[in-house]
């Protein structure tokens, strides 16, 4: 179970990271043209934050179920790799779901286009800089693999 989860929640980011990525410029386009808020934008906006929820959802049943890599012990700030995992992509990918969910409440709420593509760009774009900030890419610590 835990390869296969891990893997799941590994392979995942690519589509978590290319839906926010449409969102992201989809929202500065139409924003930036003056057009109007249609069923589809809300969509896109929409898809996004499903897939970051559910990697939410994987992420927090790894970390609280079978990550050997989250521990609560003597070791937890010490070693570099659990601190990472245990408080550190923990930290970021909450404030960047978090911030993502926020987004797309604002512009459901915002009544003119302009304000919702715009709070959907502003709350997206930091969500997702913070999401490949705390990704462990394998050319920076604790360097996981691609996929
Ligand atoms: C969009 C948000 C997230 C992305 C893109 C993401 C991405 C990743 C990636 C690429 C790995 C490395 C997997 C591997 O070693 O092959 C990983 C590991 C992990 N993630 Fe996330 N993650 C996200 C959110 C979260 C959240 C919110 C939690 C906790 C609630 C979490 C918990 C973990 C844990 C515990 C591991 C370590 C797995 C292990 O090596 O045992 N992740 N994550």
């Amino acid at each position: 179970m835990y390869p296969m989860l891990k893997h799941a929640h590994s392979g995942l980011r690519w589509v978590v990271l290319a839906l926010l990525l449409a969102a992201v410029v989809n929202a500065l386009i139409k924003w930036r043209s003056g057009k109007g808020y249609t069923e589809s934008d809300r969509k896109t906006g929409l898809f996004a934050m499903i897939f970051a929820h559910v990697q939410l959802i994987l992420g927090l049943i790894l970390y609280f179920i079978y990550s050997p890599a989250v521990q609560f012990n003597e070791y937890t700030m010490s070693d570099k790799v659990i601190r990472f995992y245990t408080v550190e992509h923990l930290t970021t990918m909450l404030i960047a779901i978090a911030l993502i969910t926020i987004g797309y409440s604002q512009a459901k709420k915002k009544p003119e286009a302009t304000q919702k593509f715009r709070a959907t760009f502003i709350y997206y774009l930091i969500g997702l800089i913070l999401i490949l900030a705390g990704i462990p890419w394998p050319f920076r610590f604790p360097g996981a693999g691609w996929f």
